[in-house]
């Protein structure tokens, strides 16, 4: 059966819309431990938009699971990998204007930066994930980097509107799966997966962990709605 790895950034935006104290990431993470996450995924991003680093450090110390940090290859964001030591790191394509990660990395050109973090990781024993788009050249352009594991990237599976559409990613994303596989890299995907379309990912038997976020903290919100204000109306009764 793959691994669940539950993305908590959008519990530390809820808090950051306040700058407040909650809700807590850390907590989160915990609950998501018991409810049987297998591992909890976090995103320290440049900008500090959700994810900071007091919830890295705590969470390094008190998550049971696996830690996997989704991270860009800055200077800055490489040395607090370093220094917190991931089970796992997935470098992905960071931009300060979008809402979230849109693609994955573009491997076709020729880059350094990401040759020399991936080295640096590794050396440090941080296993490494590249978030790719699922294609074969992507694939083998990873594997080429050296790097342990591929993440694939749902989103356009995710976004698609007609049946067709759906089973032509679904054949791209089990290809490219098929193929990691092949060539000896851990297989993970991820982007966009809801309940409505995890299941037929979830046929693709390559894949070994998926990372879901949005989707699972939209729903803690709206099925916790109901007892958080029976709690409150039993406080001011
Ligand atoms: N994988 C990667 C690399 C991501 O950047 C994200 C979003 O942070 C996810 C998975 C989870 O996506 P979603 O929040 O749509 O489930």
């Amino acid at each position: 059966m793959p691994r669940l790895s539950v993305n908590i950034d959008h519990i530390a935006t809820l808090r950051q819309a306040r700058e407040a104290k909650e809700p807590d990431p850390v907590a989160a993470a915990l609950l998501a431990e018991l409810g049987g996450a297998e591992g909890i995924t976090v995103h320290l991003r440049k900008d500090r938009r959700h994810i900071q680093e007091r919830d890295l450090e705590l969470l390094r110390r008190v998550i049971q699971t696996k830690l996997n940090l989704e991270m860009g290859t800055s200077e800055e964001i490489v040395r607090i990998a370093l220094k917190i030591k991931p089970n796992l790191a997935t470098l992905v394509p960071e931009k300060d204007e979008e809402i979230t990660t849109e693609g994955g990395l573009d491997l076709s050109k020729a880059n350094p930066r990401l040759k020399e973090v991936i080295s640096l990781l590794q050396e440090n024993k941080i296993p490494v994930s590249l978030f790719i788009n699922p294609t074969p050249n992507s694939v083998k352009k990873a594997h080429k980097y050296g790097s342990d594991v591929v993440e694939l990237h749902t989103g356009l599976y995710a976004e698609t509107k007609t049946e067709l559409d759906m089973a032509t990613e679904l054949e791209r994303i089990a290809g490219a799966a098929a193929l990691a596989r092949k060539l000896d890299l851990g297989v993970n995907a991820g982007h966009g997966l809801n309940y409505q379309n995890v299941k037929k990912v979830c046929l693709i038997e390559e894949i070994q962990e998926f990372s879901i976020g949005h989707s699972i903290i939209a729903r803690a919100c709206l099925v916790g709605i109901k007892e958080a204000v029976s709690e409150m109306i039993r406080l001011i009764e």
